[in-house]
């Protein structure tokens, strides 16, 4: 919760999110439950070879969350705990405890990753994955009237070849035509480039299938300018090397093309104070992101892991940067523009933020 007065404002705003891992929302709590149901078994809790003292209790896990070195130290974590879920049920119970959540704190519409192949090398099936998250789906939007893309990620570690591979399997089964909305590409950024993964996104859009990619979370600017061109990304997540200050002469032109084209970028600040990629929340280019017109959403990335859902993400930067009501508006409305849904549906969460900006602004004078 933020200290400002603009605290239920904020919870009240309603709020479209584009950049959330579902495996990301598995918090320590059903970690345990699911690996002991599952009978996985998780690292030993000891300092010996193999073990690691972080798995001795929920506490002990969540403390070391709080420490992550970078990307690859979190996604060590993130691996294992994914490890747990196995079945159908599993999925879906993840799902629908990420959409509740998501429901309390007024997010209307949600775009989520997934990451099949870190669960098919278990064994465990697309189709397992894929249909416990479609049905976790379901119920969101019709319990929670939570609308929903699922977007599927492939990992840049592996070969990729057997990303395209990946994409052939869900292509050729239909997911495209109704169950997936998306690819993306998540996992560690460098020593990955862009240039690797022509063939995927060549196909994907031969296929007519959206397209995002992580790019300049740890890695460079360039790397965001060659998911633009190279893999014709329709937006970036994360994409904040793009804002900061480092190379200006990939920076200046970076930026000027973003808003041109109105790509956006899928911001995680809570994320990546987490993973060191900033130093503290008021080191995040809030004003120069309003200020140079960029489009872009607020998002929680890996919520289990990183310090809370969206609305701790909004709080954040509420605390750091005292924003006003109809800034606010317009951050949520920009979110809402950048959506992979229905102008319809666009259309009636416009509807609903202006309504909850509305009172606002007059019960807080627009601070
Ligand atoms: N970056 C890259 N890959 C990921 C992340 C992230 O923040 N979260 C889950 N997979
Ligand atoms: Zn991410």
């Amino acid at each position: 919760m933020c200290q400002t007065a603009l605290h239920p404002f904020l919870e009240a705003l309603p709020k479209c999110e584009h950049h959330m891992h579902i495996e990301g929302s598995l918090e320590p709590e059903l970690l345990f439950e699911l690996a002991a149901k599952n009978g996985i078994a998780l690292p030993a809790p000891s300092a010996g070879e193999g073990g690691d003292p972080a798995y001795a209790s929920i506490d002990a896990l969540r403390k070391r969350y709080e420490a992550f070195t970078g990307l690859d130290d979190f996604l060590g974590y993130y691996y294992i705990a994914m490890s747990a879920l196995v079945d159908a049920a599993d999925f879906e119970r993840l799902g629908l405890a990420y959409f509740r959540k998501a429901a309390a704190q007024n997010v209307r519409h949600a775009e989520v990753f997934f990451d099949p192949q870190a669960h098919s090398v278990r064994g465990v099936k697309l189709s397992t994955v894929v249909e416990g998250i479609q049905a976790a789906r379901e119920r969101a939007e019709r319990e929670l009237g939570i609308t929903s893309v699922l977007i599927m990620c492939v990992l840049r570690h592996l070969p990729p070849a057997e990303g395209v591979a990946l994409f052939e399997e869900a292509r050729d089964a239909g997911y495209f035509s109704g169950m997936l909305g998306g690819i993306g590409l998540d996992s560690s950024e460098k020593p990955f480039p862009p240039a690797l993964w022509t063939e995927l996104y060549g196909a994907a859009k031969a296929a007519g299938v959206r397209r995002t990619a992580h790019a300049g979370e740890e890695g460079p600017a360039q790397y965001i300018v060659d998911s633009l061109d190279m893999l014709d990304a329709q937006r970036i997540d994360h994409g904040l090397r793009s804002v900061l200050a480092g190379d200006e002469r990939v920076t200046e032109a970076l930026l000027e093309r973003l808003v041109e084209q109105k790509i956006m970028l899928t911001l995680c600040p809570l994320s990546n104070v987490r993973l060191r990629c900033l130093e503290s929340v008021r080191d995040f280019p809030l004003r120069k992101l309003l200020d140079r017109g960029v489009r872009f959403s607020i998002n929680s990335d890996d919520p289990a892991y990183f310090g809370g859902y969206i609305l701790e993400n909004y709080c954040a930067l509420q605390d750091a940067f005292g924003l006003s009501v109809r800034e606010w508006e317009s951050i949520a409305k920009g979110a809402v523009m950048g959506s992979w849904c229905s102008d319809r549906r666009k259309a009636e969460i416009f509807m609903e933020i202006e309504a909850v900006a509305g009172e606002w602004s007059v019960g807080l004078g627009d601070q």
